[in-house]
């Protein structure tokens, strides 16, 4: 045969679906998807949130129909978000034990059995009248130590309501160590953290802030919210969390960290849950919208992207959908 023709041809197996599939190195599962969901306490009707479209503020028994349908599509678990009927500076319908979450985790433990895990987020900006993630000092900014105390009382009160797996997404310094501190204390040592470890100071949070009524009243999250230009402070809070005992680590959002995505994974040995957050489901809604790109294809690709840079997890608002595709 003639030296001129190419030895290698990686294209052979490439050739059909069947070989392409077999030699797949990367397969999204439903068990690795995660939905976030949000309840909202006094409304009579879902609420559908605008800027994401297909998504709704849930009331606690359109929640229970849609977990229902998650579960049964697969989906390995469902993280709430709460809003509460009224707010204030201190967030304290967060740690109520009638408090919205708390009677949403109760429904979904006793509707789903152990068919999805049942997680909560745990921070205050949902439930503080000035949206910030923390209790403010007299001279309006985040008081660590003192926010430290009121996430351990809403890690209580989520654990006793039956939530298994705690995700503390509010940044602040210490926030594991004392959220497990509490949940030992209170006889919870088996409830698990999800630790919001790499959260940046994103744009891409945009969409949520309607969906969970929680934009900062004034100021913004760039003091405890990472910068985007930062890698090895990523790895930093990685190693913290995981000193306080952090069950597994999280880096937000996903997309547009995908390398960041990759140093955790080569960094840890926990699983590393990665979220693709409302602005990258908002972006890709808007763009197939218009017909600029193919919808199911880039979701998937999307999700494909997100578990190839290493994350063995995916929080996303798609999950139920793609699940029930997965299956087919
Ligand atoms: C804070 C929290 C936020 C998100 C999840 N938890 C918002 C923020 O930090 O401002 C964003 C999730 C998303 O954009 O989908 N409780």
């Amino acid at each position: 045969m003639s030296a001129q023709f190419p030895a290698a041809r990686p294209r052979r197996l490439r050739r059909t679906p069947a070989l392409r599939r077999m030699v797949a190195e990367t397969r999204l599962a439903p068990a690795d998807l995660v939905l976030p969901m949000f309840v909202k306490e006094g409304i009579g009707e879902p609420q559908p949130i605008s800027s994401m479209p297909g998504v709704f503020q849930h009331t606690r028994d359109s929640l229970r129909k849609a977990a229902h349908e998650a579960a049964e599509a697969g989906v390995g678990g469902i993280i709430l978000f709460g809003i509460p009927a009224v707010k204030d500076g201190d967030g304290s319908a967060a740690d109520d034990p009638a408090g919205i979450v708390q009677l949403a985790v109760r429904d979904l433990r006793s509707d789903l059995g152990d068919a999805a895990v049942v997680m909560t987020d745990l921070c205050l900006d949902e439930y503080t009248d000035h949206g910030h993630c923390g209790v403010l000092t007299g001279a309006g900014e985040i008081d660590n130590d003192a926010t430290l105390e009121r996430y351990a009382s809403i890690a209580v009160a989520q654990a006793a309501a039956g939530s298994a797996v705690l995700g503390p997404s509010g940044m602040m310094d210490g926030q594991v160590g004392a959220i497990r501190e509490a949940l030992d204390g209170a006889g919870y040592p088996d409830v698990a953290i999800m630790a919001y470890s790499v959260k940046y100071a994103s744009a891409y949070y945009g969409p949520f802030r309607e969906a969970a009524e929680c934009a900062p009243q004034f100021g913004d999250r760039s003091t405890h919210q990472q910068d985007p230009a930062n890698t090895e402070e990523a790895l930093r809070e990685v190693f913290l969390d995981l000193d306080e005992g952090a069950d597994m680590v999280m880096v937000k959002p996903a997309g547009a960290y995908l390398d960041i995505v990759r140093r955790v994974r080569d960094a840890v040995d926990v699983p590393v849950v990665a979220y693709q957050v409302s602005g990258e489901y908002a972006m890709i809604e808007a763009a197939a919208e218009r017909g600029w790109v193919d919808r199911e294809r880039t979701i998937m690709e999307s999700l494909l992207s997100i578990r190839r840079a290493g994350a063995d997890i995916v929080l996303t608002y798609w999950a139920t959908e793609v699940a029930r595709r997965l299956a087919r």
